[in-house]
């Protein structure tokens, strides 16, 4: 499939833009338009109920995805999850019962340590399931059930719309489990199927704040180092934008659960820190403002992403970025799209090759 940039100067900025449309192309996929409920596509109908444990593996942004979807299917279904880096899981021979799903994340389906974990399972007889974008991959191929994700063809090394596709898809999944293992009601379903519709909207606003993130990028290109901090499902989102920074910026950065600054990280902080934190207004806000303290107190420059009320709530920050107040369960979703565009500034101010960072390949299909 050809692909170009259009009026976008790099595939990345391209792939990010077009993340509320390839979100709502999935999501269609996943949920019943009409009565407000999740249906799985076509030859993907699997039922939850009868399941021990999910053992999610996969590598790079698509582990964080993983990570994310643990909160939601332990919340929501009830249902213990296990995840790890494909290239550990395996090795470390955790004990796969026959009632487990095996759940593998990959934008192309042919990482080879993703596909290696996949042969492991099967070897033990353990049922396979893969979101997977790319449908005629290895992994789609060798799956007993495929949950496709539409992102489309990514070509930016740096993984945007996959992953927020990924997560699209892994929500729409932890609803249909908690509906099949009688967690949720009808009504508590409708209602986090109505959040996950707006998404496509909401991820439009937040796209809003490119200017603004355009404006920090020569703070973040003068860092060292960067930390990247959250809570509960901000802490993947806090992982991820490290990640990003790191690929095509080669600023080295961190991401760290907020709550583990003071076991660490914060020997790190003085003024030329910039320090990320990711903080929708939930119950866990107050605490993760008080790890901002900690951080201004030495200095750091806190750039805050937030909404409204959570902008209201903090105290002072170097940078403050609003993005649109949405259902909690949500956020990562729309918390992901200002962490991209900060790695990505920062990546063209910089000068780098956003789409072909140096080292990296798009897909790593050597273990
Ligand atoms: C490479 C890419 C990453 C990607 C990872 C997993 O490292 O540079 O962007 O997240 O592989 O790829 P997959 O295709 O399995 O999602």
């Amino acid at each position: 499939v050809m692909v170009d940039k259009g009026a976008y100067r790099h595939f990345m900025a391209k792939e990010i833009a077009e993340q509320p449309e390839v979100v709502g192309h999935s999501l269609v996929r996943y949920v019943d338009m009409t009565t407000g409920r999740i249906r799985l596509p076509d030859g993907a109908d699997f039922d939850f109920s009868t399941l021990d444990r999910l053992a999610i593996s996969a590598c790079g942004t698509a582990y964080y995805a993983g990570l994310v979807a643990r909160y939601w299917f332990e919340k929501f279904a009830r249902l213990p999850v296990d995840i790890d880096i494909a290239s550990e899981f395996r090795y470390r021979e955790p004990p796969l019962a026959p009632g487990s799903l095996a759940l593998m994340i990959s934008q192309s389906g042919e990482t080879a340590d993703t596909l290696a974990t996949l042969r492991h399972c099967k070897a033990q007889g353990v049922k396979i399931g893969a979101v997977v974008n790319v449908p005629t991959s290895t992994i789609a191929r060798e799956a007993d059930v495929i949950f496709p994700t539409v992102a489309g063809v990514e070509v930016g090394v740096a993984s945007t719309k996959a992953f927020t596709c990924q997560l699209a898809v892994l929500a729409a999944l932890a609803i249909k489990a908690g509906r099949d293992r009688k967690v949720l009601s009808d009504a508590d379903e409708q209602k986090l199927v109505a959040a996950l519709i707006e998404l496509p909207r909401l991820m439009s606003e937040a796209l809003h704040l490119e200017d603004a993130i355009e404006k920090l990028a020569p703070t973040f290109a003068k860092a060292q180092d960067v930390l990247y901090l959250g809570r509960g499902t901000s802490f993947p989102i806090a992982l991820e934008g490290a990640l990003k920074l790191k690929e095509i910026s080669y600023i080295h950065a961190e991401g760290y659960a907020a709550g583990e600054l003071k076991h660490g990280p914060i020997a790190l902080v003085d003024e030329t820190v910039p320090v990320v934190v990711l903080a929708p207004f939930d119950p866990l806000f107050e605490k993760t403002a008080s790890n901002m303290q900690e951080v201004a107190a030495r200095g750091g420059r806190i750039v805050l992403i937030t909404d409204a009320e959570g902008a209201k709530h903090a105290g002072e920050t170097f940078a403050t970025l609003v993005v649109p107040k949405a259902f909690a369960f949500v956020s990562p979703l729309i918390y992901a799209i200002p962490i991209q565009l900060i790695a990505y500034h920062t990546a063209v101010f910089m000068g780098t090759d956003v789409d072909q960072p140096r080292n990296l390949a798009k897909s790593v299909t050597v273990e």
